[in-house]
């Protein structure tokens, strides 16, 4: 078992403390927020040790792992203080998204978690769906062909302002990471953006773009909808066929290029996905899984390096909204 803590208790950091609770592979032992009160009541809801600081929890507990649940401006302005911390520590570290918005920083942590050789990972949750993985064991295995298109829809209804770009800061690390998951990495992108009356930040983005692997694609992102109807939309097409995945897990489909039969698989109401929560479920026992497979590094799902790899699509796609023009984005060294 692995002794774990929850830093920020928050809605989010309320959310990964019930499910370490419930794993089998954890052994939850504390949680951590500068906020006496939510630390407190935390700690009283889980029956774990209370810390109102990084510095006293490591002093006092032998952690193996931490979940990293600030927030701050664009939702990732507070991560990099505490996960620096805690890297320095040498502890395993789950941070939320976006792994920073500063990308400076983002890049810094990612360093840091290499040279002290500890597992970093990113909560980009929504990949970790029994659909999401079907659709790349198809992609993986040719029942696609060779990859051609993707489209990529994410839209949530958040009124918050932080700065202007915090719809892309906030929400997209999750979009992008679907795209890269599908399709690898993104070299180019192109972005037009508005923003909905009386909104200070860009709350709608129209973005192309361009993998190395030849594919092009595009995502439509907006704060400024209702997700119940629909959260997101994934769709890959190749020169063998067009799969769709629609709003995360509910039904995934294949549209063979050759034929008409279509090949349907729906989110059961026996033993399917019961909502979003199970996403962090499913995403934090992984995390633990590989942990304690000891699994190299590299090969941890949902990286922090993915983090910064996603990161680094927003910020070209910021710059080519600026720029007016098509955006490199830089290769992950
Ligand atoms: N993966 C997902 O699906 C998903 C969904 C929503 C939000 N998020 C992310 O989760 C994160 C948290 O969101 P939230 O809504 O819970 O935020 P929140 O503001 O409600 O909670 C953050 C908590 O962290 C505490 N905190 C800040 N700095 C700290 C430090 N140095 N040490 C200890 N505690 C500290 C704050 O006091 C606060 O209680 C954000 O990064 C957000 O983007 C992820």
């Amino acid at each position: 078992m692995l002794k774990v803590a929850v830093i920020g208790l928050g809605n989010i950091g309320n959310t990964h403390a019930p499910v370490y609770q419930a794993d089998p592979l954890a052994n939850f032992v504390a949680v951590c927020d500068i906020i006496k009160e939510k630390a407190d009541k935390a700690a009283e809801r889980y029956g774990v040790r209370a810390y109102y600081s990084v510095e006293d929890l490591l002093k006092n507990e032998e952690l193996d792992a931490v979940s990293v649940c600030s927030a701050g401006v664009e939702n990732g302005g507070d991560h990099y203080e505490p996960i620096m911390q805690c890297l320095e520590a040498g502890l395993n570290v789950l941070g939320e998204k976006p792994i920073s918005n500063d990308i400076v920083k983002a890049r810094a942590m990612v360093k840091k978690a290499e040279e002290k050789g500890v597992y970093f990972g990113t909560n980009l949750n929504h990949r970790f769906v029994p659909p999401a993985a079907k659709a790349k064991q198809w992609i993986t295995e040719g029942k696609l062909g060779h990859l051609l298109l993707m489209n990529m829809t994410m839209w949530i209804g958040n009124p918050n302002e932080t700065s202007p770009w915090f719809h892309m800061r906030a929400l997209h690390p999750h979009s992008f990471d679907i795209m890269r998951f599908m399709c690898g990495d993104i070299k180019r992108v192109h972005a037009f953006m508005n923003h909905a009356p009386g909104r200070i930040c860009w709350s709608n983005a129209q973005i192309n773009v361009e993998f190395t692997n030849g594919v092009v694609g595009h995502l439509t992102g907006s704060y400024d909808t209702n997700p119940s109807h629909n959260l997101e939309r994934c769709e890959v097409m190749g020169t063998e066929g067009r799969l769709v995945l629609d709003n995360l897990y509910e039904e995934l489909t294949f549209y063979p290029r050759r034929s008409n039969e279509l090949t349907v698989i729906r989110n059961s109401i026996m033993g399917g996905l019961s909502g979003f929560g199970a996403t962090f479920t499913n995403r934090i026992h992984r995390w633990l899984e590989q942990i304690h497979a000891e699994v190299p590094p590299e090969e941890l799902e949902a990286s922090a390096r993915e983090g910064l790899a996603v990161q680094e699509v927003i910020e070209a796609a910021i710059r080519s909204h600026e720029s007016g023009k098509a955006e490199e984005v830089p290769l992950m060294v």
